[in-house]
């Protein structure tokens, strides 16, 4: 159940209320593609830096250690001792990115394993299965994201596509949820839109997928070598041909900066590698811009990363021993620093979701884009 509980402009304030618990939104998603956040960090420190809900990536269970191992020990959130929801993304994004040679066809795609080689097929019906063993609390659709750069034909061949797949996913994900040894008779389904750049295609797509009565809708393709501008754009002609009633969420972005815009047009589900990759190479978030604790200016600095920051690291460590961390390639180092930037995210989403409630959403992010300006990524 998601019901919108109040708006700012276009902002949306919702609630969504799952089997495996409420996802107050806009929310951010961390992600843990391989059932773990890279940088060592434990569901039992999720827990502490007030994260509603994890990502987790079906190409890569399904390659290790297999969705079948993971359904005989009962389901993701057994395995990984995570009590509230999953978001699975359906593979579709990672055969793309990362399997090697790959052909598409109406049926599916076949590649090679990005860990062994070994040729695999992942058509509609496949990956609805794969989610369904892994069990998450919410199955995306299995999508093709085409090249940003591709020709207009073959984005509108892949949309099409796309779409013909989106019904495929739809019918089988019903039919997982009515057998009887289904970890998660509840899953949900997002659809996802795609279309690269092309307005026409993007509006198109969207209102054809509107009708198709999902449990949410995501937005693919984007974030994907495109300008920031050109992806606001899309977004201001997407969004309103999506149902404001359900779940919109806006796949792997992103910066700050780009969540605060995606917000202000009526997106409420995020998910992004950056808090934790950049984290894992000691770029830490503050309001004031990122820091680079690998800085020779740290070496001395006794004060937390952020003044003020209610995180586990910061209520305790100093930049000068975080940076000897990273500089001796402690994972310890790492460690705290994707923990403080999963946290800066985590409370950029609290603050987005209050601003909203007391109707001060414009005001609060043009603060704080002024205040962390100098801050890209
Ligand atoms: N993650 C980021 N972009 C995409 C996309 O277009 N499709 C899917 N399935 N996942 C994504
Ligand atoms: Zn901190």
């Amino acid at each position: 159940m998601y019901k919108i509980l109040t708006k700012d402009g276009r902002a949306k304030r919702a609630r969504l209320e799952t089997v495996h618990g409420t996802v107050e939104t806009p929310v951010f998603m961390n992600v843990g593609t391989a059932a773990a956040i890279k940088g060592a960090v434990a569901t039992s420190d999720l827990e502490q830096i007030g994260t509603q809900i994890e990502l987790s990536n079906t190409y890569h269970l399904h390659v290790r250690p297999g969705d079948q191992v993971v359904k005989k020990l009962g389901g993701l959130h057994r395995f990984m001792s995570w009590d509230k929801p999953i978001l699975t993304d359906s593979g579709g994004f990672q055969v793309f990115s990362l399997a090697g040679l790959r052909k598409i066809k109406e049926e599916g795609v076949y590649f090679n394993s990005h860990v062994d080689g070994r040729k695999i097929f992942m058509g509609p019906e496949e990956s609805m299965q794969i989610q369904s063993n892994l069990a998450s609390t919410i199955a995306m659709a299995f999508d093709e994201c085409a090249p940003a750069k591709a020709e207009r034909d073959y984005i509108e061949a892949s949309v099409a596509r796309t779409t013909r797949w989106l019904a495929r996913c739809k019918a089988e994900m019903e039919r997982l949820n009515g057998l009887p040894d289904t970890i998660n008779p509840h899953q949900l389904l997002f659809g996802i839109n795609q279309g690269a750049v092309l307005d026409d295609v993007r509006i198109r797509h969207a209102a054809e997928i509107a009708e198709m009565d999902l449990d949410g809708y995501a937005i693919g393709g984007l974030a994907v070598g495109e300008s920031h501008e050109e992806m606001y754009h899309i977004l201001d002609v997407t969004v309103p041909h999506l149902p404001e009633e359900k779940p919109t969420y806006l796949m792997g972005v992103g910066t700050p900066a780009n969540i605060l815009e995606a917000v202000e047009r009526g997106v409420d589900f995020f998910d992004c590698v950056y808090p934790s990759r950049n984290g894992r190479h000691g770029h830490v978030y503050t309001n004031y811009g990122k820091l680079n604790l690998f800085n020779a200016k740290y070496e001395l600095d006794t004060r937390p990363i952020e003044e003020g920051c209610g995180c586990p690291v910061c209520r305790r460590y100093s930049r000068a021993y975080i940076r000897h961390l990273l500089k001796a390639k402690e994972m310890l180092g790492m460690r705290f620093c994707v923990l403080h930037n999963l946290y800066f995210y985590n409370t950029m989403m609290s603050e987005i979701r209050e601003a909203i409630e007391n109707h001060r959403f414009a005001e609060y992010k043009k603060e704080k884009l002024e205040r962390m300006e100098g801050s890209c990524e």
